[in-house]
């Protein structure tokens, strides 16, 4: 028996015992003729105490950081007592130790506040892995994955493991490629996600099925996507959109519950795509705080919106606000008292590349009631006011105002929302907002080939009583400029996405489950009869078969346990995480591989 109990759990009420420890030496000081050890393991640290006949013997074996030891000793109150941690009031009085292994030193320090950079630490990720905050995210990660588990497991969905190496699934990212050499020349292609498998699953009788799941997506990485991540997929057979909702808003109701007992028991807001386009300007809206857009002037159709762009046009001669196809605006608390050195901060933010604006104009409403802007030349304090009170601004707030072409202005608008959001410090990490974003467009309109493409994914249904706008129209364009008229452009999907705090946690829809309808889908995708056959002629065949009205969901797993820890970043919640382009370090993956293994593959690199 190497240990008796680990470096977590001795108290006072231990003291007198015998025990033998195990792990390894955080931290070695010595005092005169006695030393302190520092023993860490999974659990904790505990302090050894080791007298002066063990000093010779560390003498002649001198221990290190990371030192792999086992020490017997009794359990002995401390006189200089640690309340930082749950063990501090004891320590070992060691009577014998063995060095188990030992350890070169390590190239950071093993502490919660490494002075090891990200790259150092990913390719020593084993020892980065010792630090306790990453071990607390990985515990909260088996946490999440438990609960989960038992959720789906008392609501009778069962968990099946569908095949790595498949054929192209559609999500929208490039496809990761395995070559087979059983079949020279051709390829498998690792799963975007399970999508096909779980309708056939469906097909086949399942009703409730789920699975913990690797995905693999080759697309450009960002702090919270990964090339390969996890996935709590979920899949139900007959089911409207309103059992989906509910089913998985109870899911993370009770992760949140088990994880960080929470107990969130209001009911998640719903919003339509729509809406959180105009007010926020984006589909994942961060609704922990308000600052809704104004949409003074816009090319988007709204209908019942109010016509604000009487505020700007007429005499003003301001042709920046006249030419603009679109101009947005929030209101930012406490801004009327900012200086102009601060405006001059936020208008550099806004030009910088990432955001593209030309510039900003503002707007002070004034404690006193009156206002100043810097466009004081073209609009007279009346006008401003109408302005101001159209934007819902209060006294003390600043008029932030973006014009520019629709899209790009709208997306500026919704980043510095959420910057200045942050600045204000109110996106709290503690404070957790679920949103349903749902009547998400069924289309996207792809300017660069003038057609359309699946917004989700193309066994998304569009919504029952808009089947008729599908099938009756006919998919071509024919003016890119007027693609907003199309009937396509207004077909709204039976799909959805859960919020959480302004991230893409989970995303699904209620999928088509009649052959016709999926071929009159890829039809409305460009996509030949032949090359839908090709390519989803197994599913469209299962169709034939009895398929059942069904649908699910997906759950970016590694994102909810990201943003339950307060952070984004999700490479932190991953043992071995890529970097940003999509390396391994540690493995140094990946690599080229020898010209025998190329030619059983029959491949032959280029130059
Ligand atoms: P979707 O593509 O929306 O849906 O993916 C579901 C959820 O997975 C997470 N996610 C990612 N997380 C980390 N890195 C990535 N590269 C990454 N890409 C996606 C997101 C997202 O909400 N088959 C459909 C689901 C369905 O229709 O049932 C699908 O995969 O949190």
């Amino acid at each position: 028996m190497y240990r008796t109990h680990d470096c977590g759990e001795l108290r006072l009420v231990d003291v007198g015992r015998e025990v033998t420890l195990a792990g390894w030496v955080q931290s070695l000081r010595k005092f005169g003729s006695i030393s302190f050890v520092d023993l860490r393991d999974r659990y904790g640290i505990t302090q050894l105490l080791l007298g002066e006949a063990l000093n010779e013997k560390l003498a002649l074996n001198p221990l290190g950081r990371e030192f792999v030891i086992q020490a017997t000793g009794i359990v002995s109150e401390r006189s200089n007592k640690n309340q930082q941690i749950p063990t501090g009031e004891i320590e070992i009085k060691v009577g014998q130790f063995t060095i188990l292994n030992k350890s070169a030193t390590p190239p950071f320090t093993i502490q919660d506040d490494t002075d090891g950079g990200e790259d150092l630490r990913m390719k020593f990720r084993y020892l980065d892995l010792r630090r306790n905050t990453i071990k607390k995210n990985l515990e909260l990660r088996y946490a999440v994955n438990r609960a989960a588990r038992n959720y789906l497991g008392e609501h009778r969905f069962i968990e099946i493991e569908t095949p790595f190496l498949i054929r192209s699934t559609p999500e929208g990212a490039r496809d990761f490629v395995v070559p087979s050499r059983m079949n020279p020349g051709q390829f498998y292609a690792l799963p975007q996600s399970p999508q096909t498998f779980k309708q056939l699953l469906m097909v086949s009788g399942y009703d409730r099925y789920y699975q913990v799941v690797k995905c693999f997506r080759d697309e450009d990485l960002r702090a919270d996507r990964q090339p390969e991540f996890t996935q709590i997929d979920c899949e139900m057979s007959f089911v409207e959109q309103e059992d989906i909702l509910s089913m998985f808003e109870g899911l993370i109701k009770f992760i949140f519950k088990e994880v960080k007992n929470i107990e969130y028991t209001v009911e998640v807001e719903r919003m339509s795509w729509d809406d959180a386009m105009w007010n926020y300007g984006n589909d994942k809206p961060d609704i922990r705080f308000g600052m809704k857009i104004a949409n003074i002037k816009s090319p988007l159709k709204r209908k019942g919106a109010q016509e604000a762009e009487g505020l700007l046009i007429g005499k003003a001669g301001f042709t920046i606000f006249d030419q603009a196809e679109t101009v947005l605006a929030i209101a930012v608390p406490g801004g009327a008292a900012w200086t102009r050195k601060q405006f001059d901060a936020v208008t550099d933010w806004v030009k910088r590349p990432q955001i593209g604006m030309l510039g900003l104009v503002y707007i002070r409403f004034q404690e006193d009631g009156t206002i100043k802007s810097s466009v004081d030349k073209y609009y007279n304090e009346e006008r401003l006011k109408s302005i101001a009170v159209f934007c819902n601004a209060k006294k003390g707030e600043a008029i932030l105002l973006l014009a520019g072409r629709e899209e790009r202005t709208r997306k500026a608008i919704s980043e510095l929302r959420l910057w200045i959001g942050e600045q204000l410090g109110l996106r709290k990490p503690d404070e957790f907002k679920l949103l349903w974003v749902v009547d998400f467009p069924l289309f996207e309109y792809n300017a660069e080939d003038n057609r359309w493409l699946a917004r989700h994914h193309p066994f998304t249904a569009p919504k029952p009583d808009q089947i008729p706008l599908m099938i009756n129209n006919d998919p071509t364009i024919p003016d890119p400029e007027e693609f907003m008229q199309h009937p396509y452009a207004d077909i709204k999907a039976n799909a959805y996405d859960m919020v959480l705090n302004g991230n893409e946690i989970g995303g699904g829809s209620i999928r088509i489950y009649q052959r016709e309808l999926q071929e009159k889908m890829f039809d409305a995708l460009g996509m030949s009869r032949e090359e839908a056959n090709y390519k989803f002629g197994f599913l469209m065949s299962a169709f034939e078969y009895g398929a059942p009205p069904h649908g699910g969901i997906a759950f970016g797993f590694d994102r909810l346990c990201a943003l339950l820890s307060g952070s984004e970043s999700i490479r932190d919640f991953i043992a071995f995480p890529k970097n940003n382009s999509g390396r391994d370090v540690m493995l140094d993956a990946p690599s080229s591989i020898d010209r025998k293994q190329l030619d059983e593959l029959s491949i032959e690199i280029k130059n």
